[in-house]
């Protein structure tokens, strides 16, 4: 079967960002930018209303949907923090709650400011369980984000709240001892410890008014609209059910951009959002990572299919290596399975996907995905080669997993559009 692929220079973007086409709320790793799916649901003359996003993250692809004027958009995603950003971004709140927001923001503003003058009622506050506090928080921080969130959870209607915690969540990993201009947990120096001192509920209510301006100026605008014209976009918590389980729920078309490998050794979901999650109350946030996508280790690898001599490979230098990237992969092809039977006939699947490296062996994932939609009812008709210049992630990677050794990674990104041809 033939999946080469197709350099696009229209697709690279060159010197544009995410930020240039969508004000973003939230931080998120590997984020896919609009740009992308916009043009291809376009180039394909993409029909019908309905878009799937099976591993949605912040929800990028939402964004393509509206514009190019689908209504019904579903999303999964297995990371709690990924489904709040998400949320916040696409629900459409009525004119009541736009008018009760303010208010809303008032007395949470008084509660806050009450609550930090008060030192006896501060420490009676809950504090939510955090790994190693002491080593991510000061004393001062941990206590004014206990405050913060003690006045959220005061806050009625759900809509709203969500909006507070997406505040807090950025507030809580900017004054953390975390490095904000990285994906991982990494601590600051000691002397930049010394000199940290944020002004926390400043850096709240701060976060909350940029991101509450950028909702009602872009996003509520774009999720307007009379009875059936109202686009309705539903965010789920967790993966998208396997085939005994679907409730049914048959889509246009697919557009996603799925991980690229286990979090462990590529772009760790969990670990970018644990601190915040652990704040908001998840259990198990610290598990997360191996919960997603290549997490659980198969005791096989896979012998079959494009991928199967670039894992053999991969196993002559590391068996324990080959084992990873075989359950990273089994995952992908199961996943694909259920997604392909989730598309009506004629419909597009689109995934924005990268091809990293291990062991020096440089793994065809756009291809691998072309070969399981064509294994289960699709046809593959292109994938594009785009330059990657503006993915929010860091393009070395250590494919050795020996600390300080990086090689060159994912340089380009592919496009796979698959059509579904069964029925
Ligand atoms: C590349 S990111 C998606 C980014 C998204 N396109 C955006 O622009 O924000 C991949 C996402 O897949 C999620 N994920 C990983 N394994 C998953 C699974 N089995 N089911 C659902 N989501 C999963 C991760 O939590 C992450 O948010």
């Amino acid at each position: 079967m033939d999946f080469t692929r197709k350099r696009s220079e229209k697709y690279d973007y060159a010197g544009q960002s995410y930020s240039d086409a969508v004000p973003n709320l939230h931080r998120y790793p590997a984020t896919m930018i609009p740009q992308i799916g916009v043009d291809v649901l376009k180039e394909f003359g993409v029909a019908g209303d309905s878009l799937l996003d099976p591993y949605c993250g912040s929800g990028s692809s939402f964004l393509c949907g509206l514009k190019h004027g689908m209504k019904r958009m579903t999303g999964f995603d297995i990371n709690p923090l990924a489904v709040l950003i998400s949320k916040v971004r696409f629900t459409r709140l009525s004119a009541e709650e736009v008018k009760e927001m303010s208010a809303a923001r008032r007395t949470l503003r008084n509660d806050v400011f009450d609550l930090l003058k008060d030192e006896a009622n501060m420490a009676s506050l809950p504090m939510p369980h955090v790994t190693n506090m002491s080593f991510w928080f000061s004393e001062r921080v941990a206590a004014h984000l206990a405050v913060i969130k003690a006045c959220i959870d005061r806050v009625p209607n759900s809509n709203l709240r969500n909006f507070f915690l997406l505040a807090f969540s950025e507030t809580v990993r900017d004054c953390s001892y975390a490095r904000t201009n990285e994906f991982k947990l990494v601590r600051m120096k000691p002397d930049e410890v010394l000199k940290f001192n944020p002004d926390v509920a400043g850096v709240f209510f701060d976060h909350f008014d940029r991101m509450f301006a950028y909702y009602m100026g872009y996003y509520l605008p774009k999720l307007t609209g009379d009875g059936d014209s109202r686009p309705q976009v539903d965010i789920r918590s967790g993966a998208l059910p396997d085939q005994q389980d679907q409730r049914g729920e048959i889509y246009d078309a697919v557009l996603t951009s799925p991980p690229y490998g286990d979090s462990g050794t590529t772009v760790a979901y969990g670990q970018f959002s644990a601190l915040s999650n652990e704040w908001l109350g998840i259990s198990g946030a610290r598990r997360i990572d191996s919960m997603l996508m290549g997490g659980r280790m198969v005791k096989e690898n896979i012998r079959s299919g494009l991928i199967a001599p670039y894992i053999a490979e991969i196993e002559k230098a590391d068996a324990k290596r080959s084992l990873e990237v075989s359950s990273f992969y089994a995952d992908l092809e199961r996943s694909i399975k259920t997604v392909a039977g989730r598309v009506r006939k004629s419909g597009f699947i689109i995934y924005v996907v990268g091809n990293r490296t291990v062991k020096n062996v440089c793994l065809p994932t756009d291809m691998f995905i072309a070969e399981k939609f064509e294994e289960n009812g699709c046809r593959h008709v292109v994938t594009y080669e785009r330059a990657l210049s503006n993915k929010a992630m860091p393009s070395r990677n250590s494919p050795t997993n020996e600390p300080g050794r990086t090689a060159g990674t994912m340089l380009y990104e592919y496009i796979v559009v698959c059509e579904k041809t069964a029925d």
